[in-house]
Parts: C-alpha cells; structure tokens; sequence
C-alpha cells in the first residue's frame, strides 16, 4: 500500500500544485508509480501542468458517484513515465465528500507507491476533503510572517484530523530576499514561527515554474528541481542533508 500524502498551506498561492507536480515527477524518476489526485474542485491546474488537460474526460467526482471505474478517470503524463493524475472536478459543487475520499484514497494506494493529495489553500470543505484520507501532510509556506502566520493555523487543523505527522516546505526561497526582509534572523526562526519540521527547502527558481507552466517536464538541474529531488529521497527515507542556504 503507497504511502498517502496531502500537500497542504494556509495561504494560496504558495506553489502547492507545483511542488506536488514536480515530486511526483521526481519520485517516477527513482522508478516509483506515484498516482497525484487534484481535490482542489473548481480550480484544478495538475492536468495542465502534467499536459494531460485536453484528455481530460472524467474526474474524481464521476469516481466517487460510481460513473465510471477509477481507471477511466486515471491520466498517465506523457514527459514522466510512472506518473499519473486523477483530476478534480471542474465544479466547485462536486467536491467529493471526506467520507468517499476515505473509502476510495486507500484503494488506489494499493496500486501506486505514492498518493499525493493537492490541497487547495485554506481550512475549507476541500482542504477537508484533501486531508480525510492522508496519513501525513507536507506543508507549503514561503518565509514570510503572514504565511507563517497562516501556516500555525493548517498544522492546528491538521491535528485536529489526526494528522500528526506533518513537515514544512520553505518555497520560493531567496537568500538575498530573505535577510534584507529582516524579518527573521536566520531559518530557525522561520521554523520555530510555523511550528512544524523542516524537510525541504525549495528555491525561488524561475524554471520551475516555466516548466510547470510549459507542461514540458522538470528539468533536473535546475536549482528548484533539485531540491524537490532531495525532498523526493528524504520521502523515501534517505539522510540527505540541507545544502547551504547560499548555494541552494
Ligand atoms: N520555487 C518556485 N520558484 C518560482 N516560482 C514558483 C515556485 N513555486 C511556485 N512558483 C510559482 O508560483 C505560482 C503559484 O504556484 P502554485 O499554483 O503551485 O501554488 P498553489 O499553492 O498551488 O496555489 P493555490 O493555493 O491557488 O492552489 C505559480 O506561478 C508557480 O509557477
Ligand atoms: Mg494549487
């Protein structure tokens, strides 16, 4: 049975689908089946970032209501061999209740090594529906106080929901921008604001999001796309240390 995680934040925009996106990517890399299910109803974006949007017929929603069987509404993406998408409703409305997550989540994660769980932002019915079936959370947060504010509140709810295990993404990360902010002395202080471990930090990294927008693949060596590499191994249990905040 895969192991199934949600990936989560308080605030919006933080790079939760690119980051979900980009770890499956790069855990189909290291020869994994990875299976990423879209549950942000209304506002999905994995079928265009994995370029499989213009295949899109079925949804997680038509799953859940038992119109088809759940491999008609699975999408394999073309640049990653090993990766595959269930998207989320275009309809905000067909959000799939947590009840039905619970049921269906562990029967696909027979199938796959890894479930990863794209949550919209917020604490709302469709972070609800995201978390109901995740047996650990990734929480995204950029190293800003009104995102870490925002970041304490995800991990309460977490709790709240039995998730207890739960580690922090610091994306978008800029050495430059971050000590002239002044915001915090150093990472540990970002850390200890939000309250949950570290287990990545990502950088800001334009080829990220070039590659997420272009539908084309991560590429490998870019900054971003590395330390997502090392987010994938420290997943499967490997030590892998943080590189220096300068040279990430
Ligand atoms: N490390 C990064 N470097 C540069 N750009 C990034 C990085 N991570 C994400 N982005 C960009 O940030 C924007 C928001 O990313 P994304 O859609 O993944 O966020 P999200 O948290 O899923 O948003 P939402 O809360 O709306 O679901 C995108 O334009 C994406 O390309
Ligand atoms: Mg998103």
């Amino acid at each position: 049975m895969g192991a199934v995680t949600v990936i989560t934040s308080g605030k919006g925009g933080v790079g939760k689908s690119t980051i979900c996106a980009a770890l499956g990517a790069a855990l189909a890399l290291r020869g994994k089946r990875v299976l990423l299910v879209d549950c942000d109803a209304g506002l999905r974006c994995l079928d265009q970032i994995l370029g499989v949007g213009e295949r899109v017929v079925y949804d997680i929603s038509d799953v859940a209501a038992g119109y088809c069987e759940p491999i008609r509404a699975i999408y394999s993406c073309s640049y990653a061999p090993g990766l595959y998408l269930l998207p989320a409703p275009s309809q905000h409305d067909n959000t799939v209740a947590p009840a039905l997550m619970k049921q269906l989540v562990p029967i696909l994660a027979r199938y796959y090594d890894h479930v990863l769980l794209d949550s919209p932002a917020g604490v709302g019915s469709g972070f609800l529906t995201a978390v109901s079936a995740a047996a650990r959370a990734l929480i995204v947060a950029t190293p800003d106080p009104v995102c870490l504010r925002d970041c304490d509140k995800v991990r309460q709810e977490l709790n709240k929901n039995g998730i207890t295990s739960q580690r922090l993404i610091i994306n978008r990360f800029s050495y430059s921008a971050f000590f002239k902010m002044k915001c915090y002395e150093d990472l540990d202080a970002v850390i200890d604001s939000a309250g949950v471990r570290l287990i990545a930090v990502v950088p800001e990294d334009t080829q990220l999001a070039v590659s997420a927008a272009q539908a084309c693949g991560f590429r490998q060596k870019s900054p971003g796309a590395k330390a997502v590499g090392r987010l994938a191994a420290r997943l499967e249990g490997e030590r892998v240390p943080l590189p220096s905040l300068k040279k990430l």
